[in-house]
C-alpha cells in the first residue's frame, strides 16, 4: 500500500482535483487497493469546505466524481504519507517550512514528473479551470507512469493477490 498525499494552498481546487483524478487512474489500472490516496491544504482558509463547485464542474465535464472536505496538513500527515505531491514552489516551501526542512525527499511537485515542470497555475486566481484539469492530469498521469516503475515488484504482488 502506498500513501500518497496531493497538496495545494486551499485544498478545494488544485489537489482535490489530483486527488479524484488520480484515484480514477488507479482504478482503471486496477491498482485501487494499492493506494490510500487523500489531499490536503498548506492553509487554513477553507478547512471544513467541499470542493469548490467550478472545479467540481471541471472534474464532472471529464466525467469524474467525487467529494472532499479540505483539511490543513500537519507534520503527522506528512510522516504517513510516502508522497506528498505539491501544486507549486509556494507549497512547497510551506510543507518545508512545516518540517523544519525535513522530509524534502518525499515531496515533489506534480509537474516534475512531466516533460514541462512548471507550477500548476491556481485556477482560484487564474479562473481558468480547464487548463489547470489539463495540467493536473497529465501530472498525475506521469507520476503514475513513474510509480508502475519505482513500485513494480510490489503492484505486481498487490495484482496476484
Ligand atoms: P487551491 O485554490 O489552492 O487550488 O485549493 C485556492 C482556494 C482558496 C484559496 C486560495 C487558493 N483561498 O485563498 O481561500
Amino acid at each position: 500500500m502506498l500513501n500518497v498525499a496531493f497538496v495545494c494552498l486551499g485544498n478545494i481546487c488544485r489537489s482535490p482535483m489530483a486527488e479524484l483524478i488520480f484515484r480514477q487512474l488507479a482504478e482503471e489500472r486496477g491498482l485501487s487497493l494499492s493506494f490510500n490516496i487523500d489531499s490536503f491544504a498548506t492553509s487554513e482558509y477553507e478547512v471544513g469546505s467541499g470542493i469548490y463547485p467550478p472545479a467540481k464542474r471541471t472534474l464532472e465535464n471529464h466525467g469524474i466524481r467525487g467529494t472532499h472536505i479540505a483539511k490543513q496538513i500537519s507534520l503527522r500527515d506528512v510522516i504517513n504519507n510516502d508522497y506528498i505531491i505539491v501544486m507549486d514552489s509556494e507549497n512547497l516551501l510551506s510543507l518545508l517550512r512545516l518540517t523544519g526542512g525535513k522530509f524534502g525527499e518525499k515531496i515533489f511537485k506534480l509537474r516534475s514528473f512531466t516533460s514541462r515542470p512548471h507550477d500548476v497555475a491556481d485556477p482560484w486566481y487564474s479562473r481558468n479551470f480547464e487548463k489547470a484539469y489539463e495540467d493536473i492530469y497529465e501530472g498525475c498521469e506521469c507520476f503514475m507512469q513513474y510509480l508502475l516503475k519505482e513500485h513494480k515488484e510490489a503492484f505486481d504482488y498487490d495484482k496476484r493477490h
